[in-house]
């Protein structure tokens, strides 16, 4: 029997509880023979909880006690998190979480401070929510050389898309419809802006290329300005609007990885994932393409994973582990500039080179076109002094 912490009783915090002791609606018992919660930190109090007997405020507690065994970081972000994880792994307890910006952003030093004091440092849910995605592709695929990654990662800004295009909500009325649901971050800035998308892909790559990638090395782009209109113009050409995460593995052995919305063909089984739903393709040089398809967000999708994880860390600690990564590369990443895309443009007057595209409520004067392949600089040039209303760029 292995004693577990949690830090942090949010929305994960207090699924993790209830996937663990077997309490949440639909969950089967399954780890209260391995796991006992013991502990749960959190500064509030919560004295009609039925847990409010493992409350503690103080973080020594759990540290100073050596029949802790798993620690359950899920306080999110890189401050206390940070500070609570060093201190656990540096007692010899192995950590759990679901903290994708602690994992992207210290995950090698975290790693390594686990591995010195013979504990182990998972993070299954920090990438994909409720989808097996990290071991598979750190254990399962582990014989290919990976080609590329391409994946919707944040269930927020997924579920946005689809309520705008099925209901003809605007954005902010379908971010509302996100925070209520849970999916949401606290400052969900970070799901709209794509740094959450972000930070899952430098998880993502810096397992499948064995080197740590850093979400400042990663240009991003978010959602929060593309329009009824323009979700109009993807379905004129037959195309959904999506969120991507890509990770592109250059001939030369560079990676060329970044996030921004796309244009998907509605043939592309990308386009098809709605809602909360995230989906990451994996093209490996043996297996070709793998989708993972799952609930992204949410709090007991969430809390499976990380339940997963504590039952791994419990079971057998040395098999468990991720491989270490390797440092940064900065001489490996490639350049976004260099590469080449179809684009959609959507302009306040005037015309362009490409297929025009036509929505009927398409205001006086403006236009949507699809560009032909060019990179993002060529683009900019083409439409210097140009009223630019949007550019997206469209997926091969
Ligand atoms: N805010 C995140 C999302 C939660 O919407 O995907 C899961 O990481």
């Amino acid at each position: 029997m292995v004693n577990a912490a949690i830090l942090g009783f949010g929305v994960v915090g207090s699924g993790v509880a209830e996937v663990l002791t077997g309490q949440g609606d639909g969950v089967r018992k399954k780890a209260d023979e391995l796991i006992a919660l013991k502990y749960i930190l959190d500064v509030r109090q919560f004295p009609d909880s039925p847990f409010a007997s493992c409350f503690v405020q103080d973080f020594s507690v759990i540290e100073q006690d050596p029949e802790v065994g798993v620690v359950i970081e899920t306080i999110g972000g890189v401050g206390a998190a940070l500070d609570f994880t060093e201190r656990a792994l540096k007692a010899g307890k192995s950590v759990v979480t679901s903290n994708k910006e602690l994992v992207a952003t210290h995950g090698p030093r975290l790693l390594q401070l686990a591995a010195e004091h013979g504990a182990v440092y998972l993070f299954e849910a920090s990438v994909g929510g409720g989808i097996p995605i990290l071991r598979p592709l750190s254990d399962c695929m582990a014989a290919n050389e990976i080609l590329e990654i391409c994946g919707i990662l944040n269930g927020t800004a997924n579920y946005i898309f689809t309520r705008m295009v099925q209901d003809g909500i605007p954005f902010d009325q379908a971010l509302k419809g996100a925070q209520a649901n849970g999916y949401a971050e606290q400052d969900p800035t970070a799901d709209v802006e794509g740094q959450d998308t972000c930070r899952k892909l430098c998880i993502l790559s810096s397992i499948a290329f064995g080197w740590h990638l850093r979400p400042d090395q990663v240009p991003t782009r978010g959602i929060t300005r593309i329009t009824l209109a323009d979700e109009a113009y993807a379905a004129a050409c037959d195309r959904r609007i999506k969120l991507l995460g890509r990770a592109i593995a250059q001939p030369d052995g560079k990676v060329c990885a970044y996030v921004e919305p796309h244009f998907v063909s509605l043939q592309d089984p990308l386009a098809g994932v709605e809602d909360v739903f995230n989906a990451i393709t994996v093209k490996g040089n043996a297996t070709g393409d793998v989708m993972f398809y799952g609930r992204g967000a949410g709090k007991l999708p969430t809390a499976s994973a990380v339940v997963a994880d504590v039952i791994a860390a419990a079971r057998q600690l040395e098999r468990a582990s991720y491989r270490p990564w390797a440092p940064n590369r900065p001489e490996c990443i490639a350049s976004l500039d260099e590469l080449d895309s179809q684009w959609y443009v959507r302009l306040a007057k005037g015309e362009l080179e490409g297929e025009r595209l036509t929505i009927p409520q398409a205001q006086p004067g403006e236009s949507g076109w699809l560009t032909p392949a060019m990179t993002r600089p060529q683009l900019e040039a083409k439409l210097a002094g140009r009223e630019v209303l949007a550019v997206i760029r469209v997926l091969d």
